[in-house]
């Protein structure tokens, strides 16, 4: 059988991640080409992997026979064109998170590849990483007491482009960075039911709420806190906090990795839950590359024709949670869903 043929489209931060994660699967799929407006990007390209074939114009790529997929790599406000070109040339696409900047424009990426019979993945790699997975087993099993709270603290300088920091282009941390917990936390919790936020910009150059507090309240009574900043200058790191609080204990999420039994194997990782009396419970797991895994899964969805495991609505619905939060730093009102 042949192999699936991938254009990786932009090549920043993420793209070269899709490429070395592409190369792990050789037997399966092959980066065809890669694109990037920069043409030192492009060159990074050919000098890390020995990508023969890069080039500046994704609509070009597009018209080509020998391009089975495209891997959308590129700024968040422009995933929308960009997937709906693809579809249009008869190309699955894998998207990255998040999904875009408005819900019309993500219900109209999932009707368009609809139509055209293509897969539409999209980028939510937690779903694919054995701690996540095994942090979701710990909280759903009830092991530390049902419903949770769920705080996520952190400060940094965030993003390496300036696109991320804008309202309209990237949406700052708590629609770029934290889409990645809405969606987790739609994954664990179910449905949504109100958010609300308060927030600043302490970096002047920015139209986006770069620090600020958000919470999700979900339909089970579980809550998701946050207090993320990405208000620092490059290279300044703020405190950070990451854990689940309930009537029977606190998982312990950025706990020291150490295997309490044996610490020989690298491969084992542990997460703690704290209870009563000063008692440390590990939960074992086995380290796996989460990105890999995720780019392997979206060739196997189109050599086996399967459904996406992370599909437009898991898109939409995290999309949404962030929307509503950016809505509620603006009006300083809850936002119903
Ligand atoms: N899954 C994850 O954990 C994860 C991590 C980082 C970024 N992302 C997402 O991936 C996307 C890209 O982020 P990034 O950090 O790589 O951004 P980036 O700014 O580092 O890189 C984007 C690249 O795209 C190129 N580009 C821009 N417009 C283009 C166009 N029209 N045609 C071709 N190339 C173009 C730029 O030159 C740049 O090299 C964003 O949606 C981001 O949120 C996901």
């Amino acid at each position: 059988m042949r192999k699936v043929r991938v254009a990786v489209v932009g090549y920043g931060q993420i793209g070269p991640v899709h490429v070395r994660s592409y190369k792990k699967h050789e037997d399966k799929v092959e980066v065809t080409v890669v694109v990037d407006l920069l043409e030192e990007r492009r060159k990074s390209a050919q000098e890390q992997f020995g990508i023969k074939d890069v080039a500046a114009d994704y609509n070009e790529v597009l018209k080509r026979d020998d391009i089975d997929a495209v891997s959308v790599c590129i700024p968040t406000y422009q995933h929308h064109d960009l997937v709906l070109a693809a579809a249009r040339h008869g190309k699955h696409v894998f998207c990255e998170k998040p999904m875009c900047m408005s819900m019309e424009d993500a219900y109209e990426m999932e009707e368009v590849c609809k139509k055209a019979g293509v897969k539409l993945q999209l980028g939510f790699v937690r779903r694919y990483d054995n701690q996540w997975l095994k942090f979701k087993e710990i909280v759903k099993s009830g092991t530390v007491g049902k419903p949770v709270v769920w705080r996520s603290a952190s400060a940094g300088y965030g993003a390496p482009s300036t696109w991320f920091f804008q309202r309209e282009l990237g949406g700052g941390p708590f629609l770029d960075g934290a889409v990645h917990n809405y969606d987790f936390g739609n994954y664990m919790f179910g449905k949504v039911a109100y958010v609300s936020a308060h927030g600043s910009t302490i970096q002047p150059d920015r139209t986006g709420v770069d620090t600020g507090i958000a919470e999700v309240v979900y339909e089970s009574g579980d809550r998701l806190q946050l207090m993320w900043s990405w208000g620092l200058k490059r290279g300044v790191r703020g405190g950070s906090v990451h854990d689940v609080l309930g009537q029977e204990g606190a998982l312990v999420f950025n706990a020291p990795n150490k295997n309490p039994l044996t610490s020989e194997n690298p491969d084992v990782q542990y997460l703690t839950v704290n209870r009563e009396n000063g008692i440390e419970e590990p939960f074992a797991y086995d380290r796996n590359d989460m990105f890999a895994d995720q780019m392997g899964d979206f060739i196997d969805t189109i050599i086996q024709d399967k459904e996406p495991k992370v599909s437009a609505k898991h898109g939409q619905e995290a999309l949404k949670v962030g929307l509503s939060l950016l809505k509620s730093f603006e009006t300083g009102k809850s936002v119903f869903l």
